[in-house]
């Protein structure tokens, strides 16, 4: 039976992910580095630093900063994307997640975050949903960030669940690849040619069908 439910945050709880590319294109624009959605995929999930790097890389000036100033642009990025945080409030929370969350709390299957971001606490409040998560992970108490399994497999430690038994949640390319590492049932939401490459065992366009008969469903088809 399914022990524990690992959800990524942005971009499967809320939009964030949405708020997180509109940040970095306004500082990469700034950076004379314009990107687009497609070569945003390969941000998500991807630690703030780590984002940077790869922004950098993009424009070809990796080692054109100091890394006094790289601290500074990444800083700017968060001010404006914690500015963009101030508006949200429970009715962004994306459909039936509150109502999944509620079902696997009633049914005493605990609810994880395992997200790469070090403002998921102040969001899940901002939802009002941070009673329903029985652990968040904090991204700085492992040593690796996603692709590697490191957040999953510290939240499924935390409240004491078999890897087999664990379904991750993830709309990230990288946090498919680290649930599949985990050794997990991974379910991505999203577009299905994104992230079916990157290992998904299900994709969901969006998150109205995820609930708790869905993925107990999903993990009995897909456990071996
Ligand atoms: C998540 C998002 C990424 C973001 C990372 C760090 O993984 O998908 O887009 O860069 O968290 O977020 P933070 O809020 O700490 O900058
Ligand atoms: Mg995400």
């Amino acid at each position: 039976a399914l022990q524990a439910v690992i959800f990524d945050l942005d971009g499967v709880i809320t939009d964030t992910a949405e708020y997180h590319y509109v940040a970095w294109k306004k500082l990469g624009e700034s950076l004379d580095i314009p990107f687009d959605r497609e070569f945003n995929e390969q941000l998500k999930g991807i630690s703030r630093g780590e984002s940077l790097a790869r922004i950098l890389r993009l424009g070809g000036k990796e080692d054109a900063y100091s890394a006094e100033e790289k601290e500074e642009f990444a800083s700017r990025k968060n001010k404006y994307y914690v500015s963009l945080l101030d508006s949200l409030t429970p009715e962004h929370t994306y459909p039936g997640i509150r109502e999944l969350l509620l079902e696997l709390h009633a049914s005493g299957i605990p609810a994880v975050i395992a997200s790469a971001s070090k403002n998921a606490p102040q969001i899940l409040k901002a939802l009002e949903l941070d009673s329903l998560f029985r652990y968040v992970v904090h991204p700085d108490s492992v040593p690796h960030g996603k692709p590697a399994p490191d957040l999953f497999l510290r939240g499924a430690e935390e409240v004491g669940a078999d890897v087999k038994a664990c379904i991750g949640i993830e709309d990230a390319q990288a946090g498919i690849e680290a649930i599949k590492s985990a050794g997990m049932i991974a379910v991505g939401i999203g577009e299905e040619v994104v992230l079916k490459g990157s290992g998904a065992d299900v994709v969901l366009k969006d998150t109205t069908q995820l609930t708790l008969s869905f993925l107990e469903r999903t993990l009995q088809e897909h456990s071996h």
